[in-house]
């Protein structure tokens, strides 16, 4: 699946924006190699970009969700979590069996979907909420 950063990724608030403009970079990049078929030499480096994304985007989307109680916390730490899971799956295959054709297919299959579906509904409605209680903080302040 073709992935490209537009402004219907843009949800508002710049750190969390600038961290999927990341991801989804990454992603494009990954996808234009496996056209041109030298996916397996990113793969791997690829597999550790994921894998630390996972570790500090979602402490980040925590740390919001967490300050400004965000009622749907516990679906946004099942879905990350799901990820995460994908995610580490992937470096220890890569590790195991070395790259190949499907744990790449995997990569711009499976996890390009969840970022786009992801981003567009779950984060979406998150930093919503973020910035409705942003704006009404700085009203008291
Ligand atoms: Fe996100
Ligand atoms: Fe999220």
């Amino acid at each position: 699946m073709a992935l490209a950063w537009d402004e219907t990724f843009v949800l508002g608030i710049d750190e969390i924006d600038q961290q999927h403009r990341s991801i989804v970079e990454h992603f494009s990049r990954f996808s234009d190699a496996v056209q041109e078929g030298s996916a397996n030499q990113l793969l791997l480096e690829m597999a550790d970009f994921l894998y630390n994304y996972a570790q500090t985007h979602f402490a980040t989307e925590e740390r919001y969700m967490q300050r400004y109680s965000y009622p749907r916390i516990d679906e946004q730490r099942q879905e990350h979590a799901d990820f995460t899971r994908d995610a580490s799956e992937l470096k220890t295959r890569l590790q195991d069996e070395g790259a190949s054709r499907e744990l790449a297919a995997a990569l711009t299959g499976k996890m390009v979907r969840w970022v786009i579906q992801h981003v567009r509904n779950h984060d979406r409605d998150m930093v919503a909420y973020v910035r409705e209680c942003m704006t009404r903080e700085q009203g008291e302040s």
